[in-house]
């Protein structure tokens, strides 16, 4: 079996790589090492990579040219590369092309592809919007460039498969934290703030948030089920997260007491975008797929400063 993984040395595309490549699967990658967070993190995740035989084409999914470097002879395709995050500072051009475009491109793609068995389109509970507490059938209504972008190519992906062009199913994931988590998420930020003494930027009113967190094992891993049970999949959007609940301000509890060091907040004007709360409603993903994510938060935030501490010691300040 051959899969192609799209966004192959950000946070969660390298985990599924290696967790793939753990079981014999053939994996190639793309990435176009864009520079949304520090390079140098998607280069260290490409070297390990390298390091157990993972071939990494480096490539935007919006130019042809990627397009001339790919096999025509993928069994599956996961599509994480993406504009992630609610961040101010990106463009609505990026959240376009990296979101919507470069899918469309990549859509086209795959219709060459000579033994396609599936199209594994990530998503994310950002498209349900402020509340993302209940099941597939909710109406979507995101509130951010990112969700609605997001939105459109899952829908873009799906609307392939409903003419049957190609299989494919999209995997709604939620608030995914462990090693190598991006810097500007909750964990990276906190753990630095917590190892380099530094203030940690807290948006009003996010305290109280409430967050389906999950682990980045558990998310490959329901990944992994989607792909093997994929007779089941066609056509089918399935939530994929933890069931358990923290606020934000329990996840700054289990830093600081895994730290045993205090974090000293920076209270930032509300992020008008931002979902308040998220519940992984995984009723469907059990059923279809067997799925039970196990990782508890304070297990995964330690495994994660593990992974901190080795990466600014080998590599400098994160
Ligand atoms: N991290 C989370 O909590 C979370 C939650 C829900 C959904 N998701 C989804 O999971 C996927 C991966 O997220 P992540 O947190 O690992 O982000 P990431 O930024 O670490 O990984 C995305 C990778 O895609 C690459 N990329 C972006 N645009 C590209 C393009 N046009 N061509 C080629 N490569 C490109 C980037 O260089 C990056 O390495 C995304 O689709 C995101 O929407 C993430």
């Amino acid at each position: 079996m051959k899969v192609l993984i799209t966004g192959i040395a950000g946070f969660i595309g390298s985990h599924m790589a290696e967790y793939l490549h753990q079981k014999n699967i053939e994996v190639d990658g793309v990435d176009n090492f864009n520079d949304y967070y520090d390079v140098k993190l998607k280069r260290f995740n490409a070297e390990i990579l390298n390091k157990q035989g993972i071939k990494i084409i480096e490539g935007n999914l919006c130019d042809k040219s990627t397009y001339k470097m790919l096999d025509k002879d993928y069994h599956f395709i996961i599509h994480f590369a993406a504009q992630p995050g609610i961040s101010e500072t990106s463009s609505f051009e990026s959240y376009l092309n990296n979101n919507l475009i470069a899918t469309q491109k990549l859509v086209e793609f795959t219709k060459l592809q000579k033994q396609l068995v599936q199209f594994i389109n990530i998503s994310t509970s950002s498209v349900y919007g402020k509340f993302a507490t209940k099941n597939e059938e909710a109406k979507p209504e995101p509130t951010s460039y990112y969700g609605v972008t997001k939105l459109a190519a899952e829908q873009l992906v799906l609307a392939e498969a409903r003419k049957q062009h190609f299989n494919a199913c999209s995997l709604r994931l939620y608030s995914v934290y462990g090693p190598r988590e991006r810097p500007d998420k909750l964990y990276t930020k906190l753990i630095s703030a917590a190892v380099n003494d530094t203030k940690f930027p807290l948006f009003e009113g996010s305290k109280s948030h409430k967050r389906s967190f999950t682990y980045v094992g558990d998310i490959v891993n329901g990944i992994y089920l989607a792909l093997k049970n994929y007779k089941k999949t066609n056509l089918e959007i399935i939530n994929i997260g933890n069931f358990q609940q923290e606020t934000t301000e329990s996840g700054i509890l289990f830093v600081e007491k895994n730290l045993k060091k205090h974090i000293s907040l920076e209270a930032k004007s509300p992020r008008k975008s931002d979902q308040q709360e998220t519940i992984a409603d995984i009723s469907k993903a059990r059923q279809l797929l067997g799925y039970a994510p196990k990782t508890h938060l304070n297990e995964g935030i330690k495994k994660q400063i593990t992974w901190f501490n080795k990466m600014t010691s080998t590599h400098g300040k994160l």
